[in-house]
């Protein structure tokens, strides 16, 4: 008989698009786990409420994202909504009393998004729900008792918290109902942005930053053409960040010029026109199959949503399952047999 297959879990926030750097950095390496793992996808819409944001907004970049990654290639069957699945809030209340007050504000995430809100406005309230979103985290994970989830190192340290909240309620439940996730660190690439190649691509830092997989391709291309190579600060014959994020986006596009641009790079022949004209059809090469999906997607869109919620619903029922095993466990709820 064979074993069953690992499980593992990982969501995405639905703030903004989906951009090149998330492809890369987590999507792509999602869609090739699907062969070997029982993979559960989340889009984590109640994490998305512990920045200031907007109601309308979060509902459609919500169903948005579910779509696009329907589109890059994520299975039906892996992927729910968060809120959908409300079990997760319940959970996270749980642990969150099997889980200190200082451990929490241990987390270098918390910090950094405390400081992102006092910059933006020293007025803006920094919420309880950014304090416990690490816990919600742990729930998402621990409801499905994963045995994986694939990190980037901004992830790290929740994931240690993860297993040390799953740890402590072992001990202290006298069980070992819960397994401890491990990291599955794969070699994924880190996309800078093309305005600042020194900081991440992120979609909240404006629309320079960024290439969305889903823009026209036309648009794609004007996007990688202004992308920022020499910052005039470059000594000697070290490659600027710029120029650098160009090469690691045809690498992880496994473009076969590579090597040939690299070395023309290295006599000094590469005309940087050139080097974005490749980066940009490799990329719009990658999207173009992906847009053409999602077009056929929308073409029912009822259809489309419908089946999100099934396979949310779906997914419901593993999470419900454990809930009402560690309710059992936690003194919670009635036996129904009595
Ligand atoms: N916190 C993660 C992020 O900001 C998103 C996330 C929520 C997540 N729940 C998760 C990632 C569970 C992995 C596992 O990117």
């Amino acid at each position: 008989m064979t074993s069953p297959a690992k499980i593992v879990l990982s969501g995405i926030q639905p703030t903004g698009k989906l951009h090149f750097g998330r492809y890369f950095g987590a999507v792509q390496n999602w869609i090739e786990l699907q062969s070997s793992y029982d993979c559960v996808f989340s889009v984590v819409d109640y994490h998305a409420m512990t920045m200031p944001y907007s109601p309308a907004q979060l509902r459609e970049n919500v169903w948005d994202l579910a779509i696009n990654l329907l589109a890059c290639g994520i299975r039906e069957e892996n992927l729910f909504i968060q809120s959908l699945v409300p079990e997760h809030t319940e959970l996270a209340w749980i642990l969150a009393c099997n889980c200190s007050y200082g451990e929490l504000s241990r987390m270098t995430q918390f910090k950094d998004k405390t400081q992102q809100l006092r910059d933006k406005d020293k007025d803006l309230f920094v919420s309880a729900g950014l304090f416990i979103y690490p816990v919600l985290q742990a729930a998402d994970i621990l409801i499905y008792r994963a045995d994986c989830v694939p990190v980037g190192k901004d992830q790290e340290q929740h994931l240690e918290l993860t297993r040390n909240i799953a740890e402590r309620f072992n001990h202290i439940y006298r069980t070992d109902y819960f397994t401890l996730p491990e990291p599955l660190f794969t070699e994924v690439p880190k996309v800078m942005s093309t305005a600042d190649p020194l900081r991440k691509m992120s979609a909240s830092a404006g629309e320079k930053h960024y290439v969305d997989v889903f823009a026209a391709p036309d648009q794609i291309r004007k996007q990688v053409r202004s992308a920022v190579t020499d910052t005039g600060q470059e000594s000697g014959n070290q490659m600027s960040p710029g120029v650098e994020n160009l090469f690691m986006l045809l690498r992880a596009a496994h473009s076969p010029d590579t090597d040939e641009l690299l070395e023309a790079y290295k006599g000094g022949t590469l005309a940087y026109s050139k080097l974005k004209e490749q980066v940009a059809e490799a990329l719009v090469s990658i999207a173009l199959p992906f847009q053409e999906e999602k077009r056929r997607l929308l073409e029912d869109k009822k259809a489309i949503k419908d089946r999100i919620k099934r396979s949310s619903a779906h997914i419901r029922e593993r999470a419900a399952r454990t809930l009402s095993e560690v309710k059992a466990i936690v003194g919670l709820g009635q036996p129904l047999s009595r």
